[in-house]
């Protein structure tokens, strides 16, 4: 079992602080869902996850299994297991999608580990197929005229080729059609099991009817405020984040 601890986290962007103090525990076996309003910090505790240099950490820690994440680079956290689908994922022209991804696994494993063209390849298939994408989606460089769902299922293929320990999905349901929400949920719960662990940033409950999450935290001015099971997001669903906020005497968010 591996073990992600996020603790007494402190963010800033240009000397604005946006996270003031997230605590966090994730083990593998696990899916937590991070829900919250527009601008309270989701996308900042990922990017800090991931070593982001645009974001300072100026207080807190974060652990992988006792391990100083923060001390490492952003290779070597991939290389620990951390994975990151971010919300708005970049093109990379010139690099095909499968050659990126081969690199991105190669980049993980031990130079006596690496995977043979055949078997990568295999893998490639079954995960396509699992994804419904087309094949051709392999050859084409990477995310360049991806539609917004491409997008989104091409980050689900590369974290079911790189199989990480701990994967952070950064609203991987923003701006995806009924149908392709039901794919790229099939893709995440496909990774569940012992050696997987994910953190599921979503604004909407909407993600959560098919991704069961077992730990709902709510994120609100840039703090965790409240933790629960998934009976937390259907509150959300029906109150909005309103009825949180007033409970725990929170400013209004502006819109949610
Ligand atoms: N690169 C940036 N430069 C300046 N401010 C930023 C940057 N990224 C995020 N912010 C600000 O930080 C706050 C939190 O943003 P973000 O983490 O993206 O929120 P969320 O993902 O919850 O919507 C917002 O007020 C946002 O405007
Ligand atoms: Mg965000």
């Amino acid at each position: 079992m591996a073990k992600l601890e996020i603790i007494d986290l402190h963010v800033s962007i240009e000397d604005k602080e946006i996270l003031k103090g997230v605590n966090l525990t994730l083990n593998t076996g696990e899916i937590h869902a991070v829900m919250g309003p527009n601008g309270t910090g989701k996308s900042t505790l990922a990017a800090a996850i991931m070593g982001n240099p645009a974001y300072q950490v100026t207080q807190g820690q974060i652990l992988l299994d006792d391990q100083d994440v923060l001390a490492m680079e952003v290779d070597e956290r991939a290389r620990a297991g951390l994975f990151l689908a971010v919300q708005y994922p970049s093109e990379i022209p010139g690099v095909t999608n499968a050659e990126f991804m081969r690199a991105a696994i190669h980049a993980r494993r031990s130079e006596d580990d690496k995977l043979d063209v055949h078997s990568f390849i295999k893998k490639l298939d079954k995960m396509m197929a699992l994804l419904d994408m087309s094949e051709e989606m392999a050859e084409r460089y990477l995310n360049e005229g991806f539609s917004g769902g491409e997008k989104k299922r091409n980050e689900i293929l590369q974290c079911l080729m790189i199989e990480p320990k701990f994967a952070i999905l950064d609203e991987i349901d923003s701006g995806l059609d009924i149908d392709a929400l039901q794919v790229v949920s099939k893709g995440v719960n496909a990774m569940r099991g012992p050696e997987f662990g994910s953190l599921i940033i979503t604004h909407y409950q909407r993600l959560l009817n098919y991704i069961q999450p077992d730990v709902v935290h709510i994120m609100m001015e840039g703090r965790v405020v409240m933790t629960g099971g998934p009976e937390l997001a259907k509150r959300l669903e029906a109150e909005g984040y309103k009825g949180i906020s007033q409970e725990l005497g929170l400013a209004l968010p502006e819109k949610d």
